[in-house]
C-alpha cells in the first residue's frame, strides 16, 4: 500500500476527476474527458420506468461540444463502457488519425482505456459525433451528441439557436432498449426501426418562442436508419445548411428528407398566434406526429424580420475540371429483394447462404467484408467522380469520411455540398469531391445495419 501525502493526494483526485485515474495526470487536467458509460434516461412518457442507455456521460444525448471556427477540439475519451468502443466527429474535415474509426483509423478503444482526440475544426456548421464500433448496436443504446462551431463572423440573427437530435428508439414493453441487435431481417431490410421518437432525448420535446421571433434550428438525424420527413407548422423560413455546409442561396422550407446522419440548419420565423402552438412534424406511414413543439408567448417584434443573407461559406476546396476527374464505380447490391448471389468475403467467392450465415448481406463491388485495399487511391487535391449505383430494392443513406461532396446531376450541374447522400432503390448518384486530407477515409452506408452487413469500404488519399 502506497502512502500518499496530502499534496500527492490532492494532485490525485484532481488527476482523476478530470482523467478518471489514468496516468499522465497533469496533461490530462488540462484535457476534459469525454466518458461513455451506462446511464437511466427518461425516454418514454412519465408512468413508464427509465430506459437504461450508453452515452456520452451517461446522457441522451451526450453533452453539446461548441467551439469557435478554426478552434481545436480536444477530449480523453474514457471508455466506461462493457465494449470497446470509439468516437467519430461526424462531417469534420480532420486529421486521419482523429477520425475515430475503429479497425480503419485506429484500435477501438478498450473498456476502461482512454484515448486522447484533438483536431482543429475548419468548417462552421452543425456535425455530430458518435460511436464507430458496432454503432449498430452503440448508436440504438444512445452513443451520440452534438458538435457544433460557430461562424467566425457573419453568424445569422437568431433569438434562439435549438440543437434538435432526432432518434427513434426500439423500446420494449418496460422501455427497456431491446437487445435483438444482429436481427438479421433488420439487416436485410430497412435496418433497425424503432417504436419511439425522440428529440434530444425527449419524447414530447417543448420550448417557449414568441410570435415572430426567429429561431435557428439544427436538426440531426441520429436514428441507426429511420429516414425522417418532417414539415413545419406554426413556423415558416428556409433551409441555411445541409450537412454543417451552407446553401449558397437559403431554400423556402417545405418538407425536408432527413436520412441517417444528415443535418439541417433551419432559419425559421414563429408565424404562429401567440398563445397558440408551432410544430416541427415527423411524417410516418400512419400519420404525421409533432416532435417537438414551440408554444407561443408573446411577440418579439410587429412584424417577421426580413428573409435571411446565405451563411458564410466554409474554406472547402472547388470541384477542379470534371471531365479531368478520376473516375470511379461503386456498385451497391444485396438485401432483401435483390437476387445477390454471392459475394467475395474473407477474400473468397462465398454464396449468399454462407454470407448470411456471417451477417453479410450486402455487398460494394462484388466485397461483402471491408476490403484489403482501397476503393481508389488519389493524390491529395485531386478531383474524383464516384459513380454510386444502387442495385438494391432499399435507398442507402451513403456517408463519406473526412469530405463534403457535391451530387453531379444529369446536365453536369454539381449541387450543394454533403457529406451524406440519400440514394434511391434503383438510383445512379454521381457525386465528385477533392481528396482533402491524406490518410483512409471510409465510405459506407450510414444505416448501420447496412454497413455492418457489407455496405463499407474506404479510399486512400496520399
Ligand atoms: Cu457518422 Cu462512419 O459515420
Ligand atoms: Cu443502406
Amino acid at each position: 500500500m502506497v502512502r500518499l501525502n496530502r499534496r500527492q493526494f490532492t494532485r490525485g483526485l484532481l488527476g482523476a476527476a478530470a482523467s478518471a485515474g489514468l496516468p499522465g495526470i497533469s496533461r490530462a487536467a488540462e484535457t476534459p474527458g469525454l466518458v461513455a458509460q451506462t446511464g437511466a434516461v427518461q425516454l418514454a412518457p412519465a408512468g413508464f420506468p427509465k430506459t437504461e442507455i450508453w452515452g456520452y456521460a451517461g446522457a441522451v444525448p451526450g453533452p453539446p461540444i461548441r467551439v469557435d471556427q478554426g478552434a481545436r477540439i480536444a477530449r480523453r475519451f474514457l471508455n466506461r463502457l462493457p465494449q470497446a468502443s470509439s468516437v467519430h466527429w461526424h462531417g469534420v474535415r480532420l486529421d486521419n488519425a482523429m477520425d475515430g474509426v475503429a479497425g480503419l483509423t485506429q484500435e477501438a478503444v478498450a473498456p476502461d482505456d482512454a484515448f486522447l482526440y484533438d483536431f482543429a475544426v475548419p468548417d462552421a456548421g452543425t456535425f455530430w459525433y458518435h460511436s464507430h464500433n458496432r454503432s449498430w448496436e452503440q448508436m440504438a443504446r444512445g452513443l451520440y451528441g452534438a458538435l457544433i462551431v460557430d461562424e467566425a463572423e457573419g453568424a445569422p440573427v437568431a433569438d434562439r439557436d435549438d440543437v434538435l437530435l432526432l432518434d427513434d428508439w426500439r423500446l420494449d414493453n418496460a422501455a427497456q432498449i431491446a437487445d435483438d441487435f444482429g436481427a438479421l431481417h433488420d439487416w436485410a431490410h430497412a435496418g433497425r426501426l424503432g417504436n419511439w421518437i425522440t428529440v434530444n432525448g425527449d419524447g414530447a420535446w417543448s420550448a417557449e418562442a414568441a410570435r415572430f421571433s426567429r429561431l435557428r434550428l439544427r436538426l440531426i438525424n441520429a436514428a441507426n436508419a429511420r429516414n425522417f420527413s418532417l414539415e413545419a407548422r406554426g413556423l415558416e423560413g428556409w433551409v441555411v445548411a445541409l450537412d454543417g455546409m451552407p446553401l449558397a442561396t437559403p431554400q423556402p422550407l417545405g418538407r425536408l428528407a432527413l436520412a441517417p446522419a444528415q443535418r439541417a440548419d433551419l432559419i425559421v420565423d414563429v408565424t404562429a398566434n401567440d398563445g397558440g402552438e408551432a410544430f416541427l412534424v415527423s411524417f410516418e406511414r400512419d400519420g404525421g406526429y409533432a416532435i417537438a413543439t414551440f408554444a407561443v408567448a408573446g411577440s418579439a417584434r410587429a412584424t417577421r424580420l426580413p428573409a435571411p443573407l446565405p451563411l458564410p461559406a466554409n474554406p472547402v476546396p472547388e470541384l477542379g475540371p470534371l471531365d479531368a476527374a478520376l473516375r470511379v464505380d461503386l456498385l451497391m447490391e444485396g438485401g432483401a429483394m435483390g437476387g445477390l448471389r454471392g459475394a467475395m468475403m474473407d477474400g473468397r467467392m462465398t454464396d449468399m447462404r454462407a454470407l448470411a450465415a456471417a451477417g453479410k448481406v450486402w455487398a460494394f463491388n462484388g466485397m461483402a467484408d471491408m476490403p484489403e485495399r482501397p476503393l481508389l487511391e488519389a493524390g491529395r487535391g485531386e478531383t474524383i467522380r464516384l459513380a454510386m449505383i444502387n442495385d438494391t430494392a432499399w435507398p442507402h443513406a451513403m456517408h463519406l469520411h473526412g469530405h463534403h461532396f457535391r451530387r453531379i446531376a444529369a446536365d453536369g450541374a454539381p449541387g450543394p455540398l454533403r457529406d451524406t447522400l440519400l440514394v434511391a432503390r434503383g438510383e445512379t448518384a454521381e457525386i465528385a469531391f477533392v481528396a482533402g486530407n491524406p490518410g483512409d477515409w471510409l465510405l459506407h452506408c450510414h444505416m448501420l445495419e447496412h454497413a455492418a452487413g457489407g455496405m463499407m469500404t474506404w479510399l486512400r488519399v496520399t
